[in-house]
């Protein structure tokens, strides 16, 4: 197997142009440039005079680390070029918010203030313009509103959003912006190569929870994380992503399609629905060897003599097993993925359950030092042998095992 690097943020390292044009909005542009900047992104702010309205330079500066600039005449630059300077500079430019009145101009090629002119004079090839639209409900719909903004996707800019919900007028509606954690998330995905184009991604996720009675059951302590993480490395690579989450509390992943379960047969019945379409099934949830035979109707109360309920069990679908059987994936059509979660004697473990299981791939790991951790360290087996991902965060795991999977898609 080959080596394979830890892989940062995608943000981290880029440079981006962060402009803010005049609307409300401007108060969420401070926390995304705040967010940016912890993914390790350095920020350089624009504003309009509009947006000064809003929100104050002194804000961004500080959030930002530099100066912020807002005149095509800032006399800091030495050639007095600050158009020229700042948009080469930049791996993209965001301009967020993106009022109504901006793209409008934008549309049209206007540069009479610094933000537009910069927009006009980037390398188009080589510098991104990604808007984030934030208006009233009535500016948004209006047909002109929509005619720049399907103008400007054809003229190569990216649109992101909109959201919809209460407005700060009082109106409800579509035109508000994405949230700063949407926004970052978006930029993420951006940033990130599209090695999953065109998949079908299942994953599994979490425990299962086997009832014993209506307020008693048998778990696990899977937290879910690593099948999340995948799930949102496999939407940032570009694919179509449905995760089948057994009981956990986690946000579901931007883009992701999420399918809630708790027992076993449950997460097979949904698995079963959706695999006919998958490209890849990746099975990292942690599903309960056994349920309870015969579920008690009611509470089960504590006997007189103090005696314990005897319970007996029945052994649960092997949930992968019965994927990595079927036709399409014995064909190659299904790239089937599994998880061994030990406590011992991974590798020898790792092999010994790829064999039974019947995947091409099976990802190892120390279940006690990972489970509710937002770190992991996995070992990847397959039929040539084996492959340490060293210990890192789940998000960057996922994104070299997403890397991986796509690899092996193109042999
Ligand atoms: O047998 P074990 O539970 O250790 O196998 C782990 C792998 O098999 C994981 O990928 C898990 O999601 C999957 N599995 C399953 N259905 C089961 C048991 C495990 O899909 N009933």
């Amino acid at each position: 197997m080959q080596e394979s690097s830890i892989s940062p943020s995608p943000l981290a390292g880029r440079h981006l142009v962060l402009g803010l044009s005049g609307g409300i909005a401007c108060y969420k542009a401070a926390e995304l440039c705040r967010a940016l900047v912890k993914a390790g992104a350095t920020v350089q702010v624009v504003m309009t005079d509009a947006a000064a309205q809003f929100i104050t330079p002194v804000t961004l500066q500080a959030l930002s680390g530099r100066p912020v600039y807002s005149s095509q005449w800032d006399a800091r630059e030495g050639n007095n070029m600050a158009h020229i300077n700042l948009s080469r500079q930049a791996d993209a430019i965001v301009v967020a918010p993106a009022s109504a009145d901006f793209m409008a101009k934008l549309l049209h090629g206007g540069a009479d203030e610094l933000l537009s002119l910069m927009c006009l004079a980037r390398p188009i090839e080589r510098v991104p313009l990604i808007l984030a639209p934030a208006m009233n409900r009535e500016m948004y719909a209006h047909p002109a509103t929509q005619r720049n903004i399907a103008q400007l996707r054809a003229d190569g800019s990216h649109v992101l959003g909109v959201g919809a919900g209460e407005q700060a007028c009082g109106e409800v509606g579509d035109g508000r912006m994405l949230e700063p954690d949407e926004l970052l998330e978006e930029l993420n995905a951006f940033f990130t190569p599209k090695v999953l184009a065109g998949q079908q991604v299942l994953i599994t996720a979490g425990p299962t929870y086997e009832a014993i009675d209506p307020v008693r059951g048998i778990t696990n302590r899977s937290s879910g994380k690593m099948g999340f993480a995948l799930a949102q490395a496999a939407w940032r690579a570009g694919a179509q992503v449905t995760l089948v989450a057994g009981p956990v509390s986690l946000p579901t992943p931007r883009g992701v399609q999420r399918l809630d379960v708790q027992s076993a047969q449950q997460m097979q019945q949904a698995v079963q629905a959706c695999v006919e379409r998958a490209t890849v099934f990746i099975a990292s949830a942690a599903v309960a060897d056994w349920r309870v035979d015969g579920v008690a109707e009611h509470k089960i109360k504590k006997g007189e003599g103090g005696q314990a309920p005897a319970l007996s069990f029945v052994e649960n679908p092997d949930i992968l097993a019965g994927v990595a059987a079927s036709e399409r994936a014995r064909s190659g059509q299904l790239y089937c993925v599994g998880f061994a979660a030990e406590s011992h004697d991974l590798l020898a473990h790792a092999q010994a359950k790829r064999q039974r299981k019947g995947v091409p791939l099976l990802v190892g790991n120390i279940g006690p030092d990972t489970f509710g951790r937002d770190d992991n360290a996995l070992l990847l087996v397959d039929e040539h042998g084996s492959q340490e991902l060293a210990r890192a965060s789940k998000a960057q795991l996922a994104a070299q095992l997403v890397a991986i999977v796509a690899q092996r898609l193109k042999a």
